[in-house]
């Protein structure tokens, strides 16, 4: 699988270290609050698993299934729920956990949807951003890193099903998906 990338982008020390600080910052931010962390699968799972636990508060979890994307690189531009949170959020302070805001059109549409379900207030933590390739405005209250436009894999993020178990963040050679 390693094999498959071009190059490696963050390791796991680096995506580790980057975490441990995201953690800090929310365990600060949601101090005595009554949090849902809403892990957006299946991207989000290894990031969300690794995040939770540098939280030290009282918290649930919860996760949703949306997509946009099929097996491809690109964005279909329509968004999907799968499978809904079991719980309702009104009232609750919600975090979701996304693993990459890209175009930020499935961001954008869950937003929508959750806001209206009268949570106390829902932000967003997300380890990857890919600002150039934004068509929609996305608020990312907590975010790992910036990333440049190329197509990444790993830590939970995928193409066509594969290399989400990699343990680094890299980008995939142009020839396995072009
Ligand atoms: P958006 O709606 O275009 O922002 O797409 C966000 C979703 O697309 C993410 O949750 C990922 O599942 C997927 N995605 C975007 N960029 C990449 C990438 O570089 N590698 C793998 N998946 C990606
Ligand atoms: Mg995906």
């Amino acid at each position: 699988m390693l094999n498959d990338l071009e190059r490696v982008m963050f390791d796991e020390k680096t995506i580790a270290e980057r975490i441990a600080e995201l953690g800090q910052e929310i365990t600060r931010d949601y101090a005595g609050k009554d949090i849902v962390v809403v892990g957006i699968l299946k991207g989000s799972v290894v990031f969300f698993s690794d995040l939770i636990r540098q939280i030290k508060l009282p918290l649930n979890i919860d996760f949703i299934v949306a997509s946009s994307y099929g097996d491809g690189a690109e964005t279909s531009g329509r968004v999907n729920i799968k499978k809904d949170l079991e719980k309702d959020i009104a009232g609750r302070d919600v975090l979701l956990v996304e693993d990459i805001i890209d175009s930020g059109v499935t961001m954008n549409c869950l937003m929508d949807i959750l806001n209206k379900r009268q949570p106390a207030s829902v932000k967003l933590c997300a380890l990857l951003t890919k600002e150039p390739r934004r068509q929609i405005p996305v608020k990312i209250d907590y975010c790992g890193f910036d990333v440049p436009d190329e197509f990444l894999v790993g830590y939970g993020l995928d193409y066509a099903e594969k290399y989400r178990n990699l343990p680094v963040i890299g980008v995939l050679k142009r020839e396995i998906y072009s």
